[in-house]
């Protein structure tokens, strides 16, 4: 059976050298001003760390009422040809947005070009870029599913700077077991399943740690690319 959810050690894999060289690269805090905005907006907000609500199962309902609703303002802007709308409170400076738990960095950040044009060499087709976070220590996503985001393989390159303090916790699909995959090593590639019709509900954590990854959508065989060493 085919699983939902594999990690590699990336210095591991085969070829991977360059991918890995402009990861690294991209590890880097933003400026003490941008994180005590980030904790300001964390901890003293309606963001409130609701930390305690990722040991609980979701509440699928409404979560998914949520996310179908940011799809229908999503496709609203579409269909007007606007960008996909973003509350501009969110807008830190020209690098780094707020997202709720996160930070989210720019694309237009020069090593994350070459790493994506690495990818797409690596993997022989273009790998679509799905996000570039930051989840300085005590970040977190609440529980969700991406169901309306995408349909398919991500994946994820992970760098942490204190090892077993971070986590990605998933319910798998057919099982309904939910899963907690700690960051155990300082740098990890995490791929996992997408699917519309049968949703991968995940959340992440970032406890004691600063945690950085760069997600990708990859072609659906990308496992004929990873060979191990
Ligand atoms: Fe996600």
């Amino acid at each position: 059976m085919e699983d939902v959810f594999y990690s590699y050690s990336p210095e591991k894999i085969k070829d991977f050298q360059e991918i890995c060289h402009f990861s690294r690269k991209l590890c880097t805090m933003p400026d003490n001003a941008i994180l005590e905005q980030f904790y300001k907006k964390v901890l003293e907000t309606t963001h409130k760390y609701p930390r305690e609500k990722l040991e609980e199962e979701p509440d699928r309902e409404k979560i998914l009422r949520e996310e179908a609703f940011d799809e229908i303002l999503r496709v609203k802007a579409r269909k007007q040809g606007r960008p996909t709308p973003i509350n501009p409170s969110t807008i830190l400076n020209k690098e780094w947005t707020f997202g709720k738990g996160s930070l989210s960095r720019s694309r237009e950040e020069k090593n994350y070009e070459s790493l994506k044009k690495s990818l797409d060499v690596f993997f022989q087709t273009k790998c679509h870029a799905v996000g570039h976070l930051f989840y300085p220590k005590g970040g977190y996503r609440m529980w969700h599913t991406n169901k309306y985001d995408m349909d398919g393989w991500l994946m994820f390159l992970v760098h942490v700077d204190v090892l077993n303090q971070s986590f990605i916790r998933y319910i798998h699909p057919e099982t309904k077991e939910v899963i907690t995959h700690w960051d155990t090593a300082p740098f990890s590639v995490n791929f996992f399943h997408i699917n519309f019709n049968d949703p991968l509900w995940h959340c992440i954590a970032a406890d004691g740690t600063n945690r950085w990854c760069q997600g990708f959508l990859v072609p659906p065989n990308w496992r004929d690319f990873i060979h191990s060493t």
